[in-house]
């Protein structure tokens, strides 16, 4: 199979879960050196003091350090490295395939880099605004390496809100993706830097 039809089955097997129960989590949805050369992207922008800290809420976001402690960068598609490229064409058959499926209209996304520094965290949200409900699938992927539990910075995740959350260590290559209205999740602090690549396809 070509990689084209490889990501497209992917997409394909994550839109089912999508379709119920909504979320899916995908441990080696990039390889090691799709992580690795992404996590470098990453620190390079991270390096060049280009992140800022993120806000909370939309439009004239506060910085609230209590709530979340992460620093993101908003990706310009047309600056992307070959990495991020390489990523971004295998989110367009996520997007593609999950439309195919569901028919939920997606039509964009916007995704950060975001850095949690050693001690940050993200309280409990859920990612779709009040004021704005364009934001309809969440995913999030991990670019850290040799992560292991004695690190902390799991998301925490309610699949619904009667049960236990489930843990997800963010280790390199995986891939979490929800529907962004419905899960509740939290990011616990970690002990040592945190990288992700996280956005939300968007519907018009
Ligand atoms: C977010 C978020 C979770 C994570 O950025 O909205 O919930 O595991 N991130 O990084
Ligand atoms: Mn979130």
């Amino acid at each position: 199979m070509s990689p084209e039809a490889i990501a497209d089955a992917i997409a394909d097997t994550i839109a089912a879960e999508l379709a119920e129960p909504g979320w899916c989590v995908v441990p080696n949805y990039l390889d090691a050196a799709e992580t690795a050369g992404l996590r470098q992207e990453c620190l390079t922008a991270h390096a060049k003091n280009t992140f800022h800290r993120a806000g909370v809420g939309r439009g004239t976001a506060e910085i609230r350090d209590e709530i979340r402690g992460d620093q993101v960068l908003w990706i310009d598609e047309t600056t992307a490295g070959p990495a991020l490229k390489t990523v971004l064409s295998k989110l367009e058959a996520l997007r593609l395939s999950v439309n195919r499926h569901l028919f939920l209209g997606l039509f964009d996304v916007e995704l950060h880099f975001a850095v949690y520094p050693s001690g940050a965290g993200y309280r409990r949200h859920l990612d779709r605004f009040q004021d704005d409900d364009r934001r309809t699938l969440t995913v999030i992927l991990y670019l850290n390496e040799n992560w292991s539990a004695a690190d902390g910075g799991l998301l925490r995740f309610w699949p619904n809100q009667a049960e236990a959350a489930l843990e997800i260590e963010p280790s390199g290559g995986t891939l979490v993706t929800f529907l962004s209205d419905r899960f509740w999740h939290e990011v616990a602090p970690a002990q040592r830097q945190r990288l992700s690549l996280t956005g939300w396809f968007r519907r018009r």
